[in-house]
């Protein structure tokens, strides 16, 4: 590709059901980088996800996002995956009566385009290749898309889409959820395969352990919808020794998650005081 992709969000800011869950978020990730979103739960970053990938739970209220000067905001979700966002799901939906194949030759042919699309034979050869890859049990081809998938197999199943859909902008949420070491092993070697100019990432991810596999460029912590902290890898190991306290303290923050303490129907964890 002739061009290293750059995608660019700035001063974002996002509601869920008219709640403000990303209060001004600016970040620039260019082709060859890895970002590492880290910060505790509740902070917003799945919601940076959704938003990014156009959910239609989240409205944007300020900011802008753009991939290669194109407005992001602008495009159907459709034409965002076209575009070459992707998004590994914290949680994938399970899809009855859809195939896995059927689901990701559609896949492939939506961001390929009309008159472009892989011939069956093709596509079945990759398929078989790339689940190799990941150490998949082919049978997963012919399975109802996530039905009755274990956790660690939806997150393989996440990293094949990848695989198969070559994206300019990589998002992962949480992929380290549910894997076991050898299973983390695998999908990091298949994320680190595509670790090229041509494709940037943005990593999310609670714990530090997957960065020990996926080395960040870029560490950005998250905390009441917006970055707080950024560094380098030396970050994220700080982190993993001695946690989120020390950043809260720095920056006064008594609660790190979105809306915290400040929302006005929280009844405080210690209350003794009857609910009605
Ligand atoms: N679809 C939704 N409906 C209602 N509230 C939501 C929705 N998505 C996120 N939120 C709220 O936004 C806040 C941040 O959630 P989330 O983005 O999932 O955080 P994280 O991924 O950092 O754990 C939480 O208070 C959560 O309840
Ligand atoms: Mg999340």
């Amino acid at each position: 590709m002739a061009n290293k992709p750059e995608f660019i969000i700035d001063g974002l800011k996002a509601t869920v059901e008219g709640k403000e869950i990303l209060k001004g978020l600016s970040l620039k990730i260019k082709g060859g980088e890895v970002h590492a979103i880290m910060g505790p739960n509740g902070t917003g970053k799945s919601t940076l996800a959704s938003t990014i990938m156009g959910h239609p739970k989240y409205e944007v209220t300020e900011g802008s996002i753009s991939l290669n000067g194109e407005d992001v905001l602008d495009m159907a979700v459709d034409e965002r995956g076209r575009a070459g966002l992707f998004l590994a799901m914290q949680y994938p939906s399970e899809i009855t009566g859809v195939t896995n194949a059927d689901f990701l030759r559609s896949a492939i042919n939506a961001r390929r385009g009309e008159g472009n699309e892989i011939s069956l034979i093709k596509f079945i050869r990759l398929m078989e290749a790339k689940m190799k890859e990941l150490e998949m049990n082919p049978e997963f081809m012919h399975r109802y898309l996530n039905e009755g998938f274990s956790g660690g197999e939806k997150k393989r199943n996440e990293i094949l889409q990848m695989l198969l859909l070559e994206p300019s902008l990589v998002i992962l949420d949480e992929i380290d959820s549910g894997l076991d070491i050898d299973a983390l092993r695998i999908v990091a070697t298949g994320v680190n395969a595509m670790r090229t100019e041509d494709r940037g990432f943005l990593i999310i991810t609670h714990y530090q352990r997957l960065l020990n596999y996926i080395k960040p460029d870029f560490v950005h912590v998250m905390m009441q919808g917006r970055i707080v902290k950024s560094g380098g890898p030396e970050l994220s190991e700080r982190l993993e020794n001695e946690g989120y306290d020390w950043i809260k303290e720095e920056l006064g923050i008594d609660d790190e998650t979105v809306g915290g303490q400040d929302e006005e129907f929280k009844v405080p964890m210690n209350t003794t005081a009857p609910r009605y």
